[in-house]
């Protein structure tokens, strides 16, 4: 009987079908575990049967615009990225991925948080610096990876961040119009009550920063310098820590979604994960040397014009973080 899309379902019959095939069980044997995190419209969930766990993510067509046509972009290149790292720097990727149902489903070894793996900044501070410098350490390596120029536009690497980045319009138009920074200094004041007290106070400082035009002018005039930085440094393009995974047992570190991957300025990868550091409540201060100041002139602007965007799906958080982003680039950068 044909039933009607079931949105709230964590993986369509599609994908449990393959998890089945790869598992070697009946659909009807599989366990499925929701997992945490993640901000695309993509279906994901850990799949078991017997002592075998697999993470499977989906394309849903139904849920998408364009048929999916972006994402199903998002899962090729994921999975062709992680495939051609499985062969150099396999210890910070997935040991084993297919793509299976003509690229709709997306299946990769698991790193589920029940196993020790950790897909959010751990609590305690030791347990934190190590995470940090584990990660700060593999985005330096990463970087090296040089690869020829077929190779590049085969798996779709070529540069964007430092011109999508510095030559955004955001900043502009917040200078130019008062009703944006108004609109802006609303949102602030409605997210500052529910932060952690490091970013109330983040939010407070770029409100007033939004009051400030000569500031913001110079702003955008340090991110225009970002587009003009050299871009020969390969990097995952999404360091976040809803996109990797650390094990504090084994010191073991997995990146996962390689789909915005690209070759972009020095210290890139680690600029926007010690973002994400910070927005978490971790000290940073330790690896302020390994921040690209332009990229973080250019979040400011970047971040806070998408925070004016509507919701990607009814609930989700995006764009308060995109706003936090926003306000901890500017604390940062008023660090250096
Ligand atoms: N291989 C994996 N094993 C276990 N959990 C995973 C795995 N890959 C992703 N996850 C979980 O799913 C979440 C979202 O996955 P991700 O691939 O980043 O999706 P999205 O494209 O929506 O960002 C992660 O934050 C993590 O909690
Ligand atoms: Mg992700």
């Amino acid at each position: 009987m044909e039933t009607l899309p079931d949105h709230d379902k964590l993986l369509t019959d599609r994908a449990l079908r393959c998890a089945a095939t790869e598992l070697n069980v009946d659909s009807s044997e599989l366990r499925i575990t929701p997992v945490s995190g993640g901000f695309s419209l993509n279906r994901r969930a850990l799949v078991s049967s017997g002592g075998r766990t697999i993470f499977v993510k989906e394309v849903d067509a139904n849920l998408l615009s364009d048929e999916g046509e972006r994402e199903l972009g998002w899962l090729k290149k994921d999975y062709a990225v992680t495939r051609l790292l499985q062969k150099t720097y396999p210890q910070y990727v997935a040991d084993w991925t297919e793509l299976a149902d003509d690229g709709y489903v997306l299946m990769t070894s698991s790193y589920a948080s029940s196993d020790g793996w950790l897909w959010q900044p751990p609590t305690d501070n030791s347990v934190a610096e190590r995470y940090i410098s584990t990660v700060i350490t593999a985005v330096r390596e990463l970087e090296k990876i040089k690869l020829p120029q077929e190779l590049i536009e085969e798996l779709q690497l070529q540069p964007f961040v430092a011109r999508e980045l510095g030559l955004d319009e955001g900043i502009d138009q917040i200078i130019a119009d008062a009703d944006i920074r108004r609109r802006l200094i609303d949102n602030y004041q409605k997210l500052l009550p529910n932060q952690l007290e490091i970013n109330k106070r983040r939010c407070q400082a770029i409100i007033g920063l939004l009051e400030k035009r000569d500031e913001l002018i110079d702003i955008s005039v340090r991110a225009k310098e970002f587009a003009k930085q050299t871009e020969d440094c390969f990097n995952h393009s999404d360091v976040r820590s809803d996109n990797l995974a650390f094990n504090p047992q084994t010191g073991e570190l997995k990146l996962v979604d390689w789909n915005w991957a690209s070759y972009v300025p020095q210290g890139s990868g680690a600029t926007e994960f010690l973002v994400d550091m910070a927005r978490h409540g971790h000290d940073v201060t330790p690896w302020l040397g390994e921040l690209n100041v332009e990229m973080l002139a250019s979040f400011v602007g970047f971040f806070l014009i998408r925070s004016l965007k509507p919701p990607l799906k009814p609930g989700d958080n995006l764009r308060q973080m995109q706003a936090l982003s926003a306000a901890v680039a500017y604390d940062l950068l008023e660090l250096m």
